[in-house]
């Protein structure tokens, strides 16, 4: 059966200094994870036999090929897509790019699965925005789904802007891994799991964690969370 995979983007640099926003590369631990996504993703694939011993066989050439690089270090970016259906959709930032740039299946950037926009607030870390934004700061911890960041977005605008996004999944017939950000997954994982909208602004979408999503007869889904090894 089809399944989908949703996961947040390895730890990045603003990550790990608690920064929002901005366009950050991964942290060395985000790269750790982008480098453990094919096998998580590999033990999950719906497929048999032949098909399966082949595609162990790529990644593992992709784990162990990338000539002239030192031992057992590298991998290739960027692999040649294998043939089975599977497609990967990113945001167009950096760090779920980099995240997916090990995946061996055919990639699609999409502009509405980048972060909820914080406008003014970009790149500051919480406290910094409770100093600078007070007032701000009190009115997203009032009503978080609707306080829209100034010049950004709100949830309820992010869920908006969503909606293309997730009627396609809906439509897609192959598997589908999204790699994407809290705030749009939360969002994604809020929609398909029919949660309460007031819900979704505090949804626990954990970093370094595979979701994996099962449709049900009834339309409904089964959904697991698959951490890294
Ligand atoms: O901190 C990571 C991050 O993706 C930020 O870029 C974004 O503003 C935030 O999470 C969204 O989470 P919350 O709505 O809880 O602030």
């Amino acid at each position: 059966a089809r399944r989908i995979w949703l996961t947040r983007h390895g730890q990045s640099e603003y990550n790990l200094v608690e920064r929002i926003g901005g366009d950050s590369n991964l942290a060395s631990t985000g790269e750790v994870y982008a480098r453990c996504l094919p096998e998580m993703l590999l033990e999950r694939l719906p497929l048999v036999g032949l098909e399966r011993a082949r595609i162990e066989e790529i990644v593992a050439g992709v784990e162990a090929g990338t000539a002239g690089a030192a031992a057992g270090a590298a991998r290739a970016a960027d692999p040649e897509p294998l043939p089975v259906p599977v497609s990967v959709w990113t945001s167009t930032l950096r760090r779920t790019i980099q995240t997916a740039r090990y995946l061996p299946f055919p990639k699609l950037r999409w502009k509405a699965l980048d972060e909820i926009q914080a406008g003014a607030c970009d790149g500051l870390t919480y406290e910094q925005i409770a100093q600078q934004y007070p007032d701000e700061f009190m009115a997203r911890s009032k009503d978080k789904l609707r306080y829209r960041y100034p010049a950004g977005e709100s949830y309820l605008d992010v869920i908006q802007r969503l909606e293309p996004v997730v009627i396609e999944m809906e439509r897609e017939k192959e598997c589908i891994v999204v790699v994407g950000h809290q705030a749009v997954l939360r969002a994604v994982l809020g929609y398909f799991m029919a949660k309460p909208l007031a819900s979704i602004p505090t949804l626990d979408i954990p970093l370094h964690t595979l979701m994996e999503l099962r449709p049900r007869p009834d339309g409904t889904m089964d959904y697991e969370f698959i951490p890294m090894p």
